[in-house]
Formats: structure tokens, C-alpha cells, sequence
């Protein structure tokens, strides 16, 4: 099992999981021209094929969550845990004092995932999604040393 920093000849891998994952997923173009850019950081779990992956921006310090995802037959055996944790060391190198992110309300894996992990829920934007109509939680994990 190994984690690594994702490129643009992961491209196809990585959107396979976003398709399966997402009603709405990105279009492969737009993955594709992300992977190239230095502040989107993709980082997949490959076991020996990409399992899981998680994607942010870089904004400064702060990392904002855009994706998690894992593909649907590899759910629940602990893949999305595992590569998050060890990304946060590659993220610390990197500069990243904190993690954000929005979740649907009515998402309740991604919801105990991201708890579990540590994040805290720090506020929520009503009705902030649409088909179905639902609240976003805003949720952030400092992963730096100051408290
Ligand atoms: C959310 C998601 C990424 C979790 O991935 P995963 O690899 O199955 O998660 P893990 O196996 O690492 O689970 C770790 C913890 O998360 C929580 N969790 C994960 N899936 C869960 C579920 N279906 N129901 C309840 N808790 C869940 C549990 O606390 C779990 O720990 P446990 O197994 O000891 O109880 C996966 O369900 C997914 O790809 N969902 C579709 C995409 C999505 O909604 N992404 C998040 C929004 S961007």
C-alpha cells in the first residue's frame, strides 16, 4: 500500500473514483488541467490500483478540502483514514497549518469520517446545496503546532 502525490498520468485512475463517487463529478479535462497546477494537491492510496484519493487547494496555510473519495467496492475497510493521515505529514512539510472544508449535511459517512479524523464543526451555511436541497457544514482540522 502506498500513498503518493497524484500527476496528470493519474488522470484516468483518479477520475474512475470521481465518477463513481460524485453525482455530479468534474469534468476529466478539469481534473486533468488541476493535476498540473502546484497549489492542487492530489494525493491517491494505491493498493496496487488507486484505491482512494483526496484533493485540496492550497490557499497560504490552509488546505480546503475539495474531494474525498474512495471507490465504491473499497468502502468501510479503512482506506480514506489511512491516506488522510498520511498526507497530513506531507501537508505539514508543505506549509499547512489547517484543513477546511464543506460537507452536505445529509452526508452521514463523509460526516463520521471527517469527525473521526478530528475535525471540528465550526459552522453551517443553509441550504446551501440544491438537488436535494441541503445545509453545508463547514468543518476544520489544525494540524500545526500552535493551538
Ligand atoms: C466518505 C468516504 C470517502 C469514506 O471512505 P472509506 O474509505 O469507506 O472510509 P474508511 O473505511 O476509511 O472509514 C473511516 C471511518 O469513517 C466513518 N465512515 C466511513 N464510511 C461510513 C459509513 N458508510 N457510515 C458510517 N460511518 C462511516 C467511520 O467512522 C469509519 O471508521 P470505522 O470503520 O472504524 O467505523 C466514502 O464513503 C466515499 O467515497 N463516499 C462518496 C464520496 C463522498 O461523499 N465524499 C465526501 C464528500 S467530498
Amino acid at each position: 500500500m502506498t500513498v503518493k502525490r497524484c500527476t496528470t498520468a493519474d488522470t484516468e485512475e483518479i477520475y474512475r473514483i470521481e465518477e463513481a463517487a460524485f453525482s455530479d463529478p468534474l469534468k476529466k479535462e478539469t481534473m486533468a488541467k488541476d493535476l498540473e497546477r502546484e497549489s492542487y494537491c492530489c494525493y491517491a492510496l494505491f493498493d496496487p490500483d488507486a484505491k482512494a484519493f483526496i484533493s485540496y487547494e492550497k490557499v497560504f496555510d490552509e488546505g480546503q478540502v475539495i474531494s474525498v473519495a474512495t471507490k465504491p467496492e473499497c468502502r468501510r475497510k479503512g482506506f480514506a483514514e489511512k491516506l488522510f493521515n498520511e498526507i497530513v505529514a506531507f501537508a505539514k512539510k508543505d506549509g499547512i497549518s489547517f484543513f477546511t472544508l464543506e460537507v452536505r449535511s445529509d452526508n452521514e459517512a463523509a460526516i463520521k469520517l471527517y469527525t473521526k479524523l478530528g475535525f471540528k464543526r465550526v459552522g453551517v451555511r443553509k441550504n446551501y446545496y440544491r438537488n436535494p436541497l441541503c445545509d453545508a457544514i463547514l468543518m476544520d482540522l489544525h494540524i500545526g503546532d500552535e493551538k
